[in-house]
């Protein structure tokens, strides 16, 4: 379920070569009215709460991911704000003993594709439909009555390779499953093969993901911007 393990390594290189861009996202986060504390969920590397630590300096963020091996490089990268809080857990088990005013995830455990021909869907890390339903269940009680769950849109996924730093190759494929799709993530050097990730994700249709949200408070709040980089949900 969503182990980066293998990417590690490589994450950071590939994501800061175009993959994410991590000033927008945090432009964006930062639109949120009078928000006192964040939690990421699904942090990987740290790199969005780097940008967002270096920008706000007058809340309290907190990040959890499920892959001890991204959690060492964010815990690297983010010494110099001892203030950070990190922590290694599961979205299924989630216990942190803390409400937040603002929960998100960008290309963490859930996010939203927009391809701006079909329906948005909901994707997530995590394949099995009870594992989402914990999951839900616990992040909803992590976010303060009022608070807001934020999930990232990203555009569609589809197969190509695409050099990146240092003469490597990025490639990923992409292959549909009765309730989701399987990823396959790929780094060469040459004919060197430097990574290799395999990842099952879950998919749900808007108002069926809308639906089971609201099922644990988070209300959909319809968004003003065509081109949002969040889905936004209110908890009741
Ligand atoms: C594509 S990375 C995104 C990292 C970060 N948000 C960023 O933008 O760079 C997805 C992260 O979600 C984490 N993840 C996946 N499933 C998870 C789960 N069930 N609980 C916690 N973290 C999870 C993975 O370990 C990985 O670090």
């Amino acid at each position: 379920m969503g182990d980066y393990t293998n990417m590690s390594g490589y994450y950071d290189l590939i994501m800061t070569s175009g993959y994410y861009d991590y000033p927008k996202i945090v432009n964006a986060l930062l639109e949120s009215p009078n928000f006192r504390s964040v939690l990421e969920m699904g942090c990987g590397t740290g790199l969005i709460l780097e940008e967002l630590a270096q920008r706000k300096k007058d809340i309290a963020i907190t990040g959890f991911d499920l892959t001890e091996a991204m959690l060492v490089i964010a815990k690297q990268r983010l010494s110099v704000f001892p203030e950070v809080r990190l922590v290694q857990q599961n979205v299924t088990e989630l216990d942190l003993h803390q409400q937040y005013d603002v929960a998100f995830s960008y290309g963490g455990v859930w996010y939203f594709v927009m391809d701006g021909v079909n329906e948005p869907f909901l994707v997530s890390h995590i394949y099995d439909h009870e594992a989402n339903l914990n999951g839900w269940e616990r992040a909803a009680k992590h976010i303060a009555s009022g608070g807001q769950l934020l999930l990232g849109v990203q555009g569609p996924h589809s197969n190509y390779a695409s050099p990146i730093r240092n003469g490597y190759v990025y490639s990923q494929t992409i292959t549909p499953l009765p309730h989701g799709f399987h990823k396959e993530y790929f780094l060469d050097d040459g004919h060197k093969r430097l990574m290799e990730q395999r990842i099952d994700y879950r998919t749900y249709p808007f108002d069926e993901a809308c639906e089971l949200l609201a099922n644990y408070g988070l209300i959909h709040q319809p968004s003003a911007s065509a081109n949002p980089q969040f889905v936004r949900f209110v908890k009741s």
